[in-house]
């Protein structure tokens, strides 16, 4: 038999869009404006920077050049590259289960709230967002959109379970179309015209001057003042600097396998140094600068600094679903800027939610050996079915413990244990080398001493205070609402089934490889 031809990425430009599209999403635009504001101000940029430059990125690089290394190896996921990277050892292939399991987990809730933003750009174009102008009826309208109540608006969910259902079929489409032929293409259109949506809406915004004459002070510049004026004091909890840690991760996509998989379709020459840091760059001027210049600066213009507070620590739902469309709905063109926020959050969502059904297809075609039409059907039957928790269940609590455990526990996990194995079982000075082949950058040389003890240091201090203060109350999930627990605990069960199934799926892969072997050898 031939050998199996891996599908490629057809240009360089097309990988840094990739990985720039799955970075650039929904939390560029709501996650941090809300986490910024709720954590200090311009406080919050000094751990946020800190853990860019001591996590982020040599976890960018990390994971860029363990694709590529276990691309190598015809491996495009966690289990088959963690086994290539540390042969001996027998259990790394099961910790690699993590670099499938946490991408599914984020894409069940991510793909719908994606879906939410689909809805919202046609009811902008329809004209029925902009006749909205109080607070508590864009309330109703998010409510009866999601299937909380049945109001004036929506009777059921069923129209906003269209819009999921057209959002993961473009999901599942363009994977079917591959690399190359999916989600590059998608890929080199979206992300330009995200940015050219984004840089409307901050030029609208820092245009807006002061639109409200009885109060002058209710003005951009002191809009931007509230998000970026520092408070220091903030800097002492340990919470900021977890927060800010998370965001990290989470705005560039790292630590959860993602970027593994799409790195491991690169050839050996290809360069990641670069390539790693363009895509990180064009993340954070999407976060930093425009991210930044949109939400907060334009509630504060239009709310005032009493309400700024409780508006921005209202929830990522709230800030983009209630306050921005309320802000746009009081300009000329309400209906047409209403548009371009939520198909730039549609565009940045798809381009992230592609990547986070990748590593599942490509567990299924590298170590089932089944075809790519084959595994997006499986996968695509098994997702379907697993979305509806969150559809269904999103006002009990599951949307957030899915979040929790795929957004943001094992994130930290992964993420430890990846540059362990980097740095110490592969070997600093070997995996130094291996990320200079073929490099167009040479990472300054501290790097090597960052990747080596800070970013794993960094990282089990996380790990150790978050269990330290949180694990107990979280296991017997004293935050939870007692309404809630049923379903919590049912999320729960769902996700160790899962951890269980894929873990049993790499026992199979592996025991048949190896019976194979010993015949093969016979
Ligand atoms: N980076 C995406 C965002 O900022 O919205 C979210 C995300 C996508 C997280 C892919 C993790 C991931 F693997």
């Amino acid at each position: 038999m031939p050998p199996k031809q891996r599908d490629s990425w057809a240009s360089r430009l097309g990988i840094i869009m990739a990985v720039a599209g799955s970075a650039i999403g929904l939390g560029n635009f709501l996650r941090f404006p809300a986490k910024a504001a709720a954590n200090g101000g311009g406080a919050f940029m000094i751990p946020y920077l800190v853990a860019l430059l001591l996590l982020g990125l040599p976890l960018m690089w990390v994971e860029w050049t363990l694709g590529r290394y276990g691309g190598g190896f015809e491996h495009g996921t966690a289990p088959g590259i963690f086994h290539s990277l540390w042969r001996k050892n027998r259990f790394i292939k099961y910790f690699g289960v993590i670099g499938i399991f946490g991408p599914l987990v984020i894409f069940l809730y991510y793909a719908y709230i994606a879906s939410w933003t689909l809805g919202y750009s046609v009811y902008s174009l329809t004209g029925t967002i902009s006749t909205i102008s109080d607070q508590s009826t864009m309330q109703n309208f998010l409510h009866g959109y999601q299937g909380i109540e049945s109001n004036q608006f929506f009777r059921s969910i069923w129209p906003s379970y269209l819009f999921f259902l057209i959002t993961f079929g473009i999901n599942f489409w363009v994977i079917f179309h591959g690399i190359k032929g999916g989600v590059e293409r998608i890929c080199r259109i979206a992300v330009p015209i995200l940015f050219g949506c984004a840089l409307i809406l901050m030029i609208r915004v820092v245009t807006l001057g002061t639109p409200n004459p009885e109060h002058p002070t209710w003005n951009i510049l002191n809009g931007f003042g509230f998000l970026w004026n520092p408070d220091f004091n903030a800097l002492k909890s340990g919470k900021i600097w977890i927060e800010a840690a998370g965001q990290i991760f989470f705005t560039l996509s790292v630590g959860i396998g993602v970027i593994l998989t799409y790195a491991s379709y690169l050839s050996k020459g290809d360069d990641v140094t670069l390539s790693g840091l363009s895509a990180t760059s064009m993340n954070e001027f999407a976060e930093i600068i425009l991210g930044s210049s949109i939400i907060i600066p334009a509630a504060f213009v239009f709310f005032g600094p009493d309400n700024i507070q409780s508006i921005a620590t209202s929830g990522v739902y709230n800030l983009g679903f209630v306050t921005m469309p309320l802000i746009l709905n009081q300009l000329p063109l309400a209906g047409l800027f209403g548009f371009i926020w939520f198909f730039l959050l549609f565009l940045a969502g798809i381009t992230s939610s592609i990547s986070l059904v990748q590593p599942a297809i490509a567990f299924l075609e590298d170590e089932f050996d089944i075809t790519r039409k084959k595994a997006v059907i499986f996968f695509g039957i098994f997702a379907f079915i697993l979305c509806h928790f969150p559809v269904f269940l999103l006002n009990n609590g599951v949307v957030d413990e899915l979040d929790f455990w795929g957004g943001t526990f094992f994130l930290v996990v992964f993420a430890t244990i990846e540059v362990i194995l980097f740095a110490w079982v592969f070997g600093i000075d070997k995996a130094w080398d291996e990320m200079h082949r073929g490099a167009d950058l040479r990472v300054p040389k501290i790097y090597k001493f960052i990747i080596k003890y800070i970013t794993p240091l960094f990282l089990l201090t996380i790990l150790s205070v978050w269990m330290w203060q949180e694990w107990i109350p979280v296991i017997l999930m004293k935050n939870v609402q007692a309404a809630d627990r049923p379903f919590v605990l049912g999320t729960r069960i769902v996700l160790v089934v899962l951890l269980t199934v894929l873990a049993i799926g790499v026992k199979i892969v592996w025991s048949r490889r190896e019976a194979k072997g010993a015949n093969d050898a016979a």
